[in-house]
């Protein structure tokens, strides 16, 4: 049985008390989430190289980068020597570029994740499917946390796994992200994701440990 991953994203996290968060990530998840949005791809800002960095000293699990940002290619390395040791990028933002932006992640020894929006049909990115090392679902549209969970997801995760049995790479993580907690974490799950990105159902939860054991299933 595939092993559950619980990434919590820091983009819900108490910046006042950013150490109390990420030892919360340390002792009971399984990699740190870090949303980098540009103002331009998506209608909104988060944080950049300052706080990544900040993270890295003291981060004991991987740190997984989501680039939300136009011309990706451009700041992969930076994220890279940040610290990342998975970065992905959305598809809309690269197109066929985007073997060239996985070369580039694998050759600063990183692995590569492609990302879908919500509207964007999921056949666009099988073409890439043999060469990722994992691929990235949005279950709402990248740019804010807080988001209700779009059910039509479940189907889309369940597409990409069975392209992915097709090809003879069944092992190959499918991540989740965008409304995903304790109520519908089972679900993603039976559609085939091992990646849950989770923000508010973990930082905005009274116990937040719990949630996170509550999402394992
Ligand atoms: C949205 C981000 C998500 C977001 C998830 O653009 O990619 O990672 O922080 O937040 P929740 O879990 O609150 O929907
Ligand atoms: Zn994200």
């Amino acid at each position: 049985m595939t092993e559950i991953q619980i990434a919590p994203s820091i983009l819900a996290a108490d910046f006042l008390h950013l150490e109390k968060d990420v030892e919360i990530v340390n002792s009971y998840a399984d990699i740190f989430h870090l949303d980098i949005m540009d103002g331009t791809f998506v209608p909104n800002i988060s944080f950049g190289f300052p706080v990544v960095e900040a993270v890295a000293k003291k981060a004991l699990k991987p740190m997984d980068v989501h680039l939300m940002i136009v011309n990706p290619e451009k700041y992969v390395e930076r994220f890279a020597k940040a610290g990342a040791s998975m970065i992905s990028f959305h598809y809309e933002a690269a197109r066929e570029k985007s073997p060239a932006v996985i070369d580039l992640i694998h050759s600063l020894g990183v692995k590569a994740g492609i990302v879908i929006n919500p509207d964007c049909p999921v056949e666009s990115i099988f073409p890439y499917l043999p060469m990722v090392d994992f691929v990235l679902i949005m279950s709402v549209f990248a740019g804010f946390g807080g988001q209700k969970f779009i059910p039509e997801s479940l189907e889309r995760i369940a597409a990409v796994k069975a392209e992915f049995e097709r090809i003879g790479r069944p092992d190959v993580p499918i991540e989740v992200d965008g409304g995903v907690g304790p109520e519908n974490a089972s679900l993603v799950i039976g559609a085939g994701a091992s990646i849950l990105v989770a923000g508010s159902a973990v930082f905005k939860a009274t116990n937040p440990a719990e949630a996170i054991s509550r999402m394992r299933g």
